[in-house]
């Protein structure tokens, strides 16, 4: 491997189990090539390298809004999706649209690293409540609530990973998820579902969407190609209300830039319609089970008795608790000295000392060996600091 050749963030020749890529042979290579030849043969392919629509493109609005209304009875039409460049995109432009810096936004603790930046880049404040293994704690999150209209303050959403999510590999039961939705009523707040995983389930039921509990102008929900077909394509969807959705659309940035990734989303569209992304979806949950299976079992074997971790029933991440004794900050040095890296626990919360015993392991891009030894390395490291 060249450095040319590994993707973000990838240090060439280390194990990057930090890494929430999908694995390069995991990504659909000769369907993906296939689609584009044959728009290049067919001669389609000048209208997708113009200027597209600025809600997108129209064939991929289409098969999402029958697709996700035959999956989960949304009841949606065409007026209630747009395309995107990426959940990335869609959570830049909620902030964008939705806040004014010095807004107040909630999140989970931990959160979506990335979100979190994002959210910082808009001079928001973060106001997070603690998450367990249901999701994100009703108490907690109205205390957050009341200290903040204590200072007559009104948080404008809360933004929240509610299957597997990243980084704790945690779902949000449907009680926590109503729960919510009652106290967002209440105290007058959107809710961001940034719903990037719930294709990649491994076991067990889907619990509603935030959006099909509560809909209308209370929910914005995002939905991602990358983890089902491949992040490079940079192509996603939004869904909301018709009224958000029109107001979306009418940005300078779409506008201008003749909508997202008119190309991709051609080549996605073609993909997703022949037939091809639905099967690529069925045999990913198998590949992905099969790596999320054999990182519990090397964790299992190899991490000292005071470490904890969850059981992931889905997505790319299982999260750590460290002994007390062993400091993320002091074991990221050792491990990367060894050629490991990890994602810090710190990165993951509002107030990055929160995250100082713990660490996300991605098991969706690594080969398994690497996680094996990679997962060896980090045992014996934790052993010798914990004494
Ligand atoms: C929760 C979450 N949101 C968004 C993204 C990025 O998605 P996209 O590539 O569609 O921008 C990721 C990727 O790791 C993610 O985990």
């Amino acid at each position: 491997m060249n450095l040319e050749s590994t993707p973000q963030g990838v240090v060439a020749g280390s194990i990057p189990l930090f890494a929430g890529h999908p694995a390069s042979d995991l990504l659909p290579i000769d369907g993906l090539g296939r689609v584009i030849r044959s728009a290049w043969r067919e001669g389609s392919v000048a209208r997708f390298l113009n200027y597209g629509d600025e809600q997108g493109n129209s064939q991929l609005i289409d098969f999402l809004v029958e697709r996700l209304n035959c999956h989960e009875d949304l009841g949606i039409n065409r007026e209630n999706l747009m395309i995107i460049g990426g959940s990335t995109w869609g959570v830049d432009m909620v902030a964008q649209r939705l806040t004014v810096p010095g807004d107040a936004v909630l999140v989970d603790a931990p959160s979506y690293r990335d979100a979190l930046h994002i959210f910082r880049d808009h001079q928001l404040e973060l106001r997070a409540a603690p998450i367990d293994g249901e999701g994100i704690i009703p108490a907690g999150l109205e205390r957050t609530l009341r200290d903040l209209a204590s200072r007559g303050k009104k948080p404008r959403f809360y933004y929240v990973v509610p299957n597997f999510q990243n980084p704790s590999g945690i779902t949000m039961t449907r009680e926590r998820r109503l729960a919510v939705i009652e106290l967002s009523r209440e105290y007058g707040f959107a809710i961001v579902e940034d719903d990037v995983y719930s294709e990649l389930r491994y076991e067990g039921a889907s619990s509603a969407s935030f959006f099909a509990l509560a809909g209308g102008d209370q929910v914005i929900r995002l939905g991602t190609f990358s983890k089902t077909l491949a992040p490079g394509l940079r192509i996603g969807w939004l869904i909301a209300s018709a009224e958000r959705i029109a107001g979306f659309v009418e940005s300078g940035l779409l506008r201008m830039g003749g909508g997202a990734n008119p190309f991709s989303a051609a080549v996605v569209a073609d993909f997703c319609r022949s037939g091809e992304w639905e099967a690529h979806v069925q045999w990913l949950r198998g590949q992905y089970r099969r790596r999320r299976d054999f990182a519990l079992a090397a964790l299992q074997t190899s991490m000292p008795a005071a470490v904890e971790w969850t059981r992931p029933a889905g997505g790319y991440f299982i999260w750590l608790r460290l002994p007390a004794a062993v400091h993320v900050d002091d074991l990221e040095a050792s491990a990367q000295r060894q050629g490991l890296y990890f994602a810090s626990g710190k990165g993951f919360y509002a107030d990055p000392a929160d995250g100082a015993h713990h660490l996300r392991l991605s098991f969706s891009f690594v080969p398994m060996p690497d996680m094996q030894a990679g997962i060896e390395i980090l045992g014996d490291l934790i052993a010798r600091m914990a004494g």
